[in-house]
């Protein structure tokens, strides 16, 4: 199966991609949390993304499908994956599409998250993160066990630099600009579900559930 998760920064993209993992035993394919882990190796894809990752922009075009056609060509992405984060734009989009020939696959679900922008303004500033995992909280809406402490590795979590207000404003920005025009182009396909993400992290998952339980 192959999903992917639409919505806005700190939509809870991550959040449900990992309650699909374990329900469906495929990989979750984060292009922002790849990124950070080539920032963080100082790698020469990290060095020409970092800047535009901290002031919200996207990164060109060109490089995430570079990285994506590598990715999906792995072995673990056989029996599908969980989109989170890519594609971004139309022309993101389009490449897919061009990889999927190649490997003879297709979308089953465009999954769109919708939550407006004063909601994420306000959760962004609480988000905690595993920057080993990925995995994400939230210091109310989804805490930890322990405060500062990863449930499953006991890593201390951080907060991401891109979560500052000013910064998750102008993701936003780009997110209704860039991202957002591809609920149409999907639309064209009839593979989009659209979502209410403003209620509680659980019921969100199981709107999820439902769409692809009742489509399968
Ligand atoms: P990326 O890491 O993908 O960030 P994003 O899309 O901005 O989304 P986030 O990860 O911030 O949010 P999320 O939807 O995963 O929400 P989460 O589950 O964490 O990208 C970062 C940067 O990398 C981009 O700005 C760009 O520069 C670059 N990049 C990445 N992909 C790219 C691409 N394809 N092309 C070009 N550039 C690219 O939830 C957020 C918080 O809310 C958490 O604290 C969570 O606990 C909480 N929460 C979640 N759900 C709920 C709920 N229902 N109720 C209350 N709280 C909730
Ligand atoms: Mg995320």
């Amino acid at each position: 199966m192959k999903i992917l998760l639409l919505g806005p920064p700190g939509g809870g993209k991550g959040t449900q991609a990992k309650f699909l993992i374990d329900k469906l035993n495929i990989p979750q394919i984060s292009t922002g949390d790849m990124l950070r882990e080539h920032v963080k190796n100082q790698t020469n894809l990290g060095i020409k993304a970092k800047d535009y990752m901290n002031s919200g922009q996207l990164v060109p075009d060109q490089v995430i499908l570079e990285m994506m056609k590598e990715r999906l060509n792995s072995s673990d992405c056989k029996n599908g994956y969980i989109l989170d984060g890519f594609p971004r734009t139309i022309p993101q989009a389009e490449g897919l599409n061009e990889i999927f020939l190649e490997l003879n696959q297709s979308l089953d679900f465009v999954i769109v998250i919708e939550v407006n922008d004063n909601t994420i303004v306000e959760r962004m500033g609480g988000r905690r993160v595993n920057p080993t995992s990925g995995r994400v909280y939230h210091i109310q809406y989804n805490p930890p066990k322990i405060e500062g402490i990863d449930d499953e590795t006991g890593e201390t979590l951080v907060t991401r630099s891109d979560d500052e207000e000013n910064t998750v404003r102008r993701r936003l920005e780009v997110y209704h600009s860039e991202t957002s025009p591809l609920i149409e182009y999907y639309q064209t396909e009839n593979l989009v579900h659209k979502i209410n993400g403003e209620t509680d992290i659980h019921i969100v998952s199981e709107s999820i559930n439902k769409i692809i339980n009742h489509n399968v």
